[in-house]
């Protein structure tokens, strides 16, 4: 095996060339080492334009084109991660081994992985579910591994649950929601096996998971990518299921922009947090879930309308966001010297912007070279924090052009040690307290300064944050945060999250072996070992869609 030697394609470090030279790159270096490719070099799916999905539809068999080849993964009881390197790092066994101690069963199948395994914990509250969002790291380190079953049988079960009747009190939610969480329920003395879900109606808040849905086309795609099976996501059922997610974020209302409104506590973030309005995960996940649907969708009668509705949505939606919601040195500038109460067509402040709203710490915080999707923009409303999941997905998405995504990737090198710090990674920067933490997030003691959500570290979002640095061929930047996790993350027993500036103390209530933590770590690993991974969660850059934002000031310098 050639695991030992580094791979040709990790080691350009700090290369700044362009995401589309990246793909050359990666894929003649893939090539060199026929036996990790497993994304062959033809035009995909994915890279379809929208321009050209909205005139003549393209053939659906294409997303096979760049499938995983799928009957090479035999010995599944034995990690890949563990066989492929030569000297694996230890943590990776022992995190397979609590991956698969939380998987749960549903009549004898495996469904999903539980939230959290932490046995010296009293109080289980809700972490025996299976929460949509936490699976996502599990089903892509078992697809990773050659084991899609698992993943299979989660989307089918979902599925089988967005049927189910939602209400909260008198009140019917939509028939597209996907629950939140279920939790599978064994009566050892019937032998039966029941399911009880989730939707927001028992969650802190009451707050239904707008996330949900778009997690699960994002793993559709990633399930169909990986095994080239094409025969799931072509169901009816699938393609029902795809249809009603979409038709509650494409419906027409009192909307001028082409973002989506939620309610605070919506996504990961599912408590009082200010993250109320248009969040940036949200309209990341919003936006990626989009292009995974377009490429599963068929183009029959009920299809076709939402395949022309996505497309003029993605375009609306990625000028909005590209245009209002980036910031960078430059933009900074010009929104610090804004005009206000500017009317009619002219404005340049469109959304009446108060300069003296803008926090003292984002000026000293921006780079001359570098930038960010902000949290959220709504009227006079920038929330200017710096939220890792939203960025991150961005990049994945390539709802960042090119060159948002490097500029992302240089503001974290940038301040590595803000948004770093000693535990991989920040949920959001800078944290929020003492009045501001009052009023935003209605006194909640879980929600503290640098703790939780508000500001706190979370190992899942290595994941994300590795991908990202793949994606933008940075993966030294990866490399840094995951010898940081090593150093700590099996020692503290896998917490969910760290507290503090530095993300240097085990949380305050954080669960032990929590299982994203595990399934974020194994799945950062293997996608540094073999980088093709990538394909199945991320997007490559719409050519036609022309990037509406030039290279800013800072670039220059
Ligand atoms: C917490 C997190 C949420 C996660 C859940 C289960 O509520 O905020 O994002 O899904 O725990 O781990």
């Amino acid at each position: 095996m050639e695991g030992h030697k580094e791979p040709l394609w990790l080691r350009v470090e700090g290369s700044h060339c362009s995401l589309s030279e990246m793909d050359d790159f990666d894929l003649t270096r893939a090539l060199e080492k026929p036996r990790q490719l497993k994304i062959e070099r033809k035009r995909s799916f994915d890279e379809r334009s929208m321009s050209e999905l909205s005139t003549g539809y393209a053939r659906q068999d294409s997303i096979l084109e760049m499938a995983h080849s799928p009957g090479s993964r035999s010995m599944v009881d034995t990690p890949l991660s563990v066989r492929n390197s030569f000297e694996p790092h230890p943590m990776v066994a022992e995190a397979w081994e609590a991956l698969r101690r939380s998987m749960v069963f549903f009549r004898g199948q495996p469904v999903g992985t539980i939230a959290a395994y932490d046995h010296a914990s009293e109080e289980v509250l809700n972490y025996d579910q299976v929460f949509v969002r936490d699976f996502v790291p599990s089903a892509l380190a078992f697809l990773m591994n050659g084991e899609p079953d698992i993943v299979k049988n989660f989307l089918l079960k979902t599925l089988q649950l967005q049927g189910w009747e939602k209400r909260v009190d008198r009140f019917k939610l939509g028939e597209g929601v996907m629950p939140a969480s279920f939790k599978v329920l064994h009566d050892p003395v019937r032998k039966t096996d029941t399911i009880v879900a989730d939707f927001g109606e028992s969650a802190i808040g009451r707050v239904a998971p707008v996330d949900s849905g778009f997690w699960w086309i994002i793993l559709l795609r990633a399930y169909t990518k990986s095994t080239a099976d094409l025969t799931l996501s072509e169901t009816p059922e699938c393609q029902r299921g795809m249809r009603l997610i979409l038709s509650l974020c494409l419906s027409e209302g009192f909307d001028t922009f082409p973002t989506l409104l939620c309610a605070d506590g919506c996504s990961m973030v599912d408590r009082r947090m200010g993250v109320y309005g248009y969040p940036i995960e949200i309209q990341a996940l919003f936006f990626m879930a989009l292009r995974c649907a377009l490429s599963m969708l068929k183009p029959d009668e009920e299809g076709r309308e939402f395949i022309e509705r996505i497309v003029k949505r993605l375009h609306a939606l990625s000028f909005h966001m590209r245009s209002y919601f980036w910031l960078d040195f430059q933009q900074l500038n010009d929104i610090y010297r804004y005009k206000t109460e500017e009317y009619s067509h002219t404005a340049v402040n469109k959304f009446n912007v108060m300069p003296d709203s803008i926090p003292d710490w984002v000026f000293d915080f921006m780079p001359l070279r570098g930038g960010y999707f902000v949290g959220n923009v709504s009227p006079a409303r920038m929330d200017f924090r710096w939220f890792s999941l939203g960025n991150c997905v961005s990049i994945l998405s390539s709802l960042a052009t090119p060159d948002q995504s490097m500029a992302i990737m240089d503001l974290l090198e940038h301040r590595w040690e803000e948004l770093v710090g000693e535990m991989p990674l920040k949920i959001c920067y800078p944290c929020i307290e003492s009045h501001e933490w009052r009023i935003v997030t209605g006194c909640d003691p879980k929600n503290t300064r640098w703790s939780y959500h508000n500001g706190g570290s979370w190992p899942v979002l290595l994941w994300t944050l590795t991908a990202a640095c793949i994606k933008t061929g940075r993966p030294q930047i990866a490399r840094r945060a995951i010898d940081l996790i090593e150093s700590r993350l099996h020692r503290d027993c896998w917490p969910e999250y760290y507290d503090g500036k530095q993300g240097r103390y085990v949380g305050k209530q954080a669960r032990k072996y929590q299982t994203w933590s595990i399934a974020g770590y194994l799945v950062a690993k293997m996608m540094l070992e073999d980088p093709s991974h990538i394909g199945m969660i991320s997007l490559e850059e719409d050519k036609q869609m022309k990037p509406v934002i030039k290279r800013s000031a800072s670039w220059t310098c």
